[in-house]
């Protein structure tokens, strides 16, 4: 007689049931797995488990294994969420837990996503622009500003944030037009930034956001924050002062102004 199916505990070890995607850009299915868990696993843990005795094919990415690399992102239970992140210990044992690939990337195998939309809204955004006369060693910001950056530094690159906006994640067409949370975090963070001497040669960071980037498409639901595991305030302290700066300048009128002048 077959034993039966679904979780089988054995001391502080157990066994889980895992429904994974498996598939490529032409498509899959979730695939049952039991697989067995011990005290302290993330589901990295149990998917690198899972590969090593039942499925020798399953494709993962990953790398650190400590939050830090932003390369194991996947959605759990439906939740985007870092594996190396998500402790065992926050699913009842007998819970099915199921892994899928992140949703708004295109799907090259199993869990692995191409993020490549990423990386040419990265190319797009222009760098910071050196102060002018001022040599490296020369530079200097108060603390306060230095912190206000920090935080947006701490981005692994995850990419969760840009899978979780709704703008991108059911809507395939405003990705040309949108670069995401992330990116648009890049702006602020440079746009704030008070050696960047972007607007003296000529660059509107502000106006290129809005214009450029679909920073108006963006409607301050918090769900990149939500998902961040780096804690970023991405809403509160990136994108809700872009917004305001952005339209500060629009209806400034010395601004407007200067604009008609320049238009003649
Ligand atoms: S706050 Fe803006 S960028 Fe973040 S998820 Fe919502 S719409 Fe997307
Ligand atoms: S802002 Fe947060 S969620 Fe977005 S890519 Fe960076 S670390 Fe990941
Ligand atoms: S493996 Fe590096 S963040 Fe998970």
């Amino acid at each position: 007689m077959s034993a039966a199916p679904g979780p089988k505990a054995n001391g502080s070890a157990y066994t889980a049931r895992f429904r994974v995607w498996r598939g490529d850009a032409d498509g899959g299915e979730l695939r049952d797995f039991d697989v067995e868990v011990h005290e302290g696993e993330v589901v990295l843990d149990i998917i690198h488990r899972l590969q090593a005795t039942q499925a020798n094919d399953l494709a993962v990415r990953w790398n650190c294994k400590a939050g830090k690399c932003g390369s194991c992102s996947a959605e759990i239970n439906g939740r985007p969420r870092l594996m190396c992140m998500t402790r065992m210990s926050v699913f009842a044992p007998d819970e099915t837990v199921t892994v899928t690939p992140m949703r708004a990337f295109p799907v090259v195998r199993d869990l692995v996503t191409d993020v490549s939309f990423n990386y040419t809204k990265a190319r797009e955004i222009p760098s910071f622009v050196p102060p002018p006369g001022l040599r490296a060693g020369e530079y200097r910001m108060r603390q306060e500003d230095v912190g206000r950056s920090q935080e947006f530094r701490k981005c692994i690159e995850c990419f969760l944030c840009q899978n979780t906006c709704h703008v991108v994640r059911d809507h395939e067409e405003n990705k040309q037009a949108f670069a995401g949370p992330r990116f648009l975090m890049r702006i602020a963070e440079l746009d704030m930034h008070p050696l960047d001497s972007a607007e003296e040669s000529g660059l509107d960071r502000k106006s290129a956001a809005q214009e450029e980037h679909g920073l108006g498409y963006c409607n301050i639901t918090k769900c990149c924050t939500e998902v961040c595991p780096e804690n970023i305030k991405i809403t509160d302290n990136a994108l809700i002062p872009l917004k305001e700066r952005a339209v500060d300048r629009k209806y400034d009128p010395l601004v407007w102004l200067g604009n008609k002048i320049r238009r003649r």
